[in-house]
């Protein structure tokens, strides 16, 4: 851990800048998506994932469970594997399983939280035939590292699951997949999880669940705010708002300011007013559909070879091919 003068560690530092510079952007006040998942944050995430209401990543796991198999015959072995935002591998368990079965696997999972390496290794480790690399680095850091160890004879799986892609608003997210092609071979492959549109209704379910699971993972972020860099946000004067832009294909989570309020961030150097029923816009979860990801593929360097869709909760895991 690095301490500047001022006895600040960088990562707080940075979190402070981040937070600054969103709340004051002129019109939309924002937060970033990314902030929402310290261990907290991660373990109501975890909570989210349980809810019937949010059927994103049961989907995934069926999807997985049922075709690692037909997936993988699409690479020829040897593979290595890069999981970008691991989380506790739980899910890539599949994948990693089936691979073992005929070969055996180097895992390089990455993520910015030591906690959720920790967690992988623990759920994974006992795997027969596989070595795991964890690193603890942004996405294309920890890629470029693992493309970097990569022995010459092996395959490069890139696995992006549970649809973080629609963090991203669409250029950036195409730029993203463009930039991870720049650290692939041709014949390398990209894993892709996709959510997909739905019904309007059970998209804002989703995202709006009647227990508050959800409410609570987004006003964590007012709270570790308060937390870490000395704000003075009064959580109760905050309601989570989750609408869908029909235009953008996009849910949206934000914070309502419930009354005219003022707030200040010690470590920000911030303070402002906020309007009664003025928000905060701290994530974007892009809704796609099924045909649109090849022409997505083409444009970023990638050949879409093949696509799984869940039966009960729309959502797509694409195969991508390095071109
Ligand atoms: C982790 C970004 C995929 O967009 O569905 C879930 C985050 N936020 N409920 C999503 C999330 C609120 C999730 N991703």
């Amino acid at each position: 851990m690095m301490l500047s003068q001022t006895g600040q560690t960088d990562a707080v530092r940075e979190f402070a800048v981040a937070v600054g510079a969103s709340l004051r952007k002129m019109g939309q006040r924002e937060l970033p998506s990314m902030y929402l998942y310290d261990d907290l944050g991660t373990a109501l995430f975890d909570a989210i994932t349980l809810l019937p209401e949010y059927g994103l990543t049961r989907a995934e796991e069926r999807l997985l469970r049922r075709h690692a198999g037909d997936m993988l015959e699409h690479l020829p072995p040897p593979v290595a594997v890069v999981e970008l935002g691991s989380g506790s591998g739980r899910k890539t368990r599949w994948i990693l399983e089936a691979l073992a079965n005929r070969e055996p696997v180097t895992y390089f999972p990455i993520d910015i939280s030591a906690a959720a390496l920790i967690k992988c290794h623990q759920e994974l480790g006992h795997i027969g035939a596989i070595s795991i690399v964890g690193l603890e680095k942004s996405y294309l850091e920890g890629l470029q590292e693992a493309a970097a160890r990569r022995r010459p004879d092996q395959t490069l799986l890139v696995l992006f699951l549970g649809s973080t892609i629609g963090n991203f608003d669409p250029p950036a997210a195409e730029k993203f997949l463009h930039d991870i092609r720049l650290h692939l071979k041709p014949g390398d492959a990209l894993f892709l999880g996709t959510d997909v549109e739905k019904s309007v209704h059970d998209m804002q379910l989703a995202y709006d669940d009647p227990t508050g699971v959800t409410a609570a993972f987004n006003l964590n972020l007012l709270a570790r705010i308060n937390r870490e860099l000395g704000g003075d946000f009064v959580l109760p004067h905050f309601e989570h708002h989750v609408q869908y832009q029909e235009m953008d294909c996009r849910i949206e989570m934000h914070l309502r300011s419930t009354r005219r309020q003022t707030v200040s961030i010690r470590a920000a150097d911030f303070t402002c007013t906020f309007r009664e029923g003025e928000t905060i816009w701290t994530e974007a979860c892009h809704k796609f559909r099924v045909e649109e990801i090849p022409g997505i593929a083409r444009r970023t360097g990638f050949l879409c070879e093949a696509q799984w869709i869940d039966t009960e909760w729309a959502f797509a895991e694409n195969l991508l091919i390095a071109d």
